[in-house]
């Protein structure tokens, strides 16, 4: 089995302190324990362009402009389930924006012309895995603007979102603890990682449960 795990945050300056490189590598982890191989696309290392909407994906199914989107498709394609992991921002960052709006253009454009088109990433289970900067309070409206946001994408694309339960029918989102106003620009943001790894082992179970009724 192969999953791919995709870290959406565009921030370079927290390297591998990105939270969403953290989550990710968790995820791995918590694979491997399982002996389940684990790829990170870190979209950082990616130079993406927006869709220009020259419809030429129509023909090859490919980006003619982008080759790293090119990369990233092709393991999205060859996975057996995806997490996405992105924090919010405005809603989601820019990258991950690029991805899902290439590879709706690519599914629609065949769908559109037949109803009965199976795109190449037809019933893959996704896990999405939102987060940002601020506790418990704001889970709801991580929910709403980013896991919503993506599960839309991926309805589209014909991904099939794994559900948390019947509230967080778009996977989790993860708070912070507590924010410290310390002497630097950004917030310094603490977890409680016991707790949210423990989260991450539950959605990553039901995910992985996914996979395995694909099988059956
Ligand atoms: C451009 C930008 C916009 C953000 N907007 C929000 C926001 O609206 N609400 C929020 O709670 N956090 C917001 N954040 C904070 C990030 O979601 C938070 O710091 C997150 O942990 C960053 O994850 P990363 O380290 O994986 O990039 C924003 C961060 C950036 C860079």
């Amino acid at each position: 089995m192969k999953v791919l795990c995709i870290s959406a945050s565009n921030i370079l300056h927290s390297k591998e302190n990105s939270i969403s490189q953290i989550i990710c590598l968790r995820i791995s982890e918590i694979l491997s324990e399982k002996e389940i191989m684990c790829e990170i696309v870190d979209l950082r290392d990616y130079r993406l362009q927006p869709c220009i909407g020259c419809g030429k994906c129509f023909e090859h199914k490919r980006c003619y402009n982008d080759t790293d989107f090119n990369i990233i498709y092709e393991k999205v394609i060859e996975s057996d389930a995806i997490f996405f992991v992105s924090p919010h921002y405005a809603p989601i960052p820019a990258k991950l924006s690029m991805i899902l709006e290439k590879m709706e253009e690519i599914t629609f454009l065949h769908w559109w012309k037949d109803n009965e088109y199976r795109s190449e990433v037809y019933g893959i289970p996704a896990g999405i895995i939102s987060h940002g900067g601020a506790c418990d309070w704001a889970l709801k409206s991580y929910k709403a603007m980013v896991n919503d946001t993506i599960a839309n994408a991926l309805d589209t694309i014909q991904c099939k979102t794994v559900p948390y339960d019947s509230e967080w029918n778009t996977g989790i989102s993860l708070p912070v603890q507590r924010v410290l106003e310390e002497d630097y620009i950004f917030p310094i943001q603490k977890y409680d990682w016991n707790l949210l790894t423990q989260k991450l082992r539950d959605y990553i179970e039901l995910v992985l449960q996914e996979v395995a009724d694909l099988f059956c």
